[in-house]
This record gives structure tokens, sequence and C-alpha cells, in this order.
């Protein structure tokens, strides 16, 4: 489904191709963007209205929200980080790039995020499509990154880009899961000194 027209053979390699769960197994209690994004990111979700039942995709032991939703689940790759949420009402462990199917309900949430995660996906337009099928019609899946990461985990498509070329992945991503209306991209703190932060985001159709 990652369709190769679309993306070039080899996008999706990764320098490090051993399990996700080898790199994941130490728990990391660190901010990944500094605070000043982190404020970014929490007033963006602020803006767009996440609120009701909300699945942050790729989580740790903090999630950006200015006001926790009334509920919150977590899935990511470590158990103790997911532990630490303060905002998590329900944590799950599951490795997307071994089952990108994620295991909610159809028309489950409100709304679904991803902060500094997307690069890691090796199989994401499945990843898109199957989240708008958790979310319900008209509900946003928002992704935000900024220019670091995991060098040795990012696909080799990701590390190849600049930022406005990572925008464009993004939005490549959600068109081509067929699942979206049209994307919105944004720079959302131009001219800020630190970490910059980008965000891509789209209504599920149904
Ligand atoms: C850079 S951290 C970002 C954590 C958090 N979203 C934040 O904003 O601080 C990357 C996160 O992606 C998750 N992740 C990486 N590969 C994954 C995979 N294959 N399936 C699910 N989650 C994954 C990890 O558990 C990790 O928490």
């Amino acid at each position: 489904m990652d369709r190769p027209g679309v993306f070039p053979p080899g996008f999706f390699e990764r320098y490090d191709d051993a399990p996700d769960a080898t790199f994941y197994r130490p728990p990391r209690l660190v901010t990944h963007i500094d605070d000043a994004a982190i404020a970014t990111v929490g007033r963006l979700y602020a803006d767009l209205g996440l609120t009701g039942d909300v699945l942050d995709l790729m989580s740790s032991w903090i999630s950006h929200f200015t006001t926790p939703p009334a509920h919150l689940t977590v899935l990511g790759m470590n158990a103790a980080e997911l532990a630490h949420n303060p905002m998590a009402t329900d944590r799950v462990v599951h490795d997307l790039n071994v089952e990108p199917t994620v295991p909610f309900a159809d028309d489950a949430f409100d709304a679904v995020t991803c902060c500094v995660s997307v690069d890691y996906l090796t199989r994401p337009v499945e990843v898109f499509a199957d989240v708008a099928r958790v979310l319900r019609p008209g509900g946003l899946f928002v992704c935000t990154f900024s220019n670091r990461c995991f060098p040795t985990k990012a696909v080799s498509g990701w590390l190849a880009n600049d930022d406005m070329g990572r925008l464009a992945i993004v939005r490549a991503y959600f068109e081509a899961s067929g699942a979206y209306a049209e994307p919105t991209l944004a720079h959302c703190n131009p001219g800020a000194p630190g970490d910059p932060v980008y965000a891509a985001w789209a209504a599920a159709w149904s």
C-alpha cells in the first residue's frame, strides 16, 4: 500500500532495521523538543479544539495538551514511558511497523495526534488509513514534527528531505491513504528561536 509510484524505492528503508522493540526497550523519560516548541504544539491542539476522546499515537511520558482531553489513550513502544504519562487514561504498547492496524474500534476517537514521530513509520500509508477508521467522521489527525530525530530509526526518505520536503511527505501520506479531506500544512512558530514546529492535519472522510 505504501506505493512505489508515490514513494521511490528505498524511501522506507532505515539504517537500523532491527526490531523497534529493541531500540525502544530502555525508557527515555526526556523531552524531544524544547519547552517553547512543546508550548507551540499545545497551543495548536487547543486552537484545533482537540477535546473529548483523543488518541496520542507514538506517545511517551508526555502528551502536549494545555488541557487534558476528557479521555486520552496513549499508544507507544515503551510501557514504562506510557505509565509515567499523567494525562493518559488508557495505555497501549503496540508496534505500528509490525502491525499498522491500530487496536481500536471504528469511530472510537474525536481526534488523533502524533508528535515528532511520523518519521519512524515504515508503513505510514496503512497507518494513516487505519487512523481514519478509528476517527469519528470529521475528526482530525494532527501530525507535528521538528528538525530533530533518532536518525538511525527514521526512514531514509525523511532524512533526505528538508523541513518543507517533510511537510510534503506528510501531505503525501494523507493523500495516498485516500481517507482524508485536503490536509492543512503549517510552520507553527516561524522566526522563533529554538526548535521549529511544523504541522500537517486533516479531517477523516468517514
Ligand atoms: C521521539 S519520541 C516522541 C514521543 C512523544 N510523541 C513526544 O512528543 O515526546 C518517538 C516515539 O515514537 C514511538 N514509536 C517509535 N516507533 C514506533 C512504532 N514502531 N510503533 C509505535 N510507536 C513507535 C516511541 O515509543 C517513542 O515514544
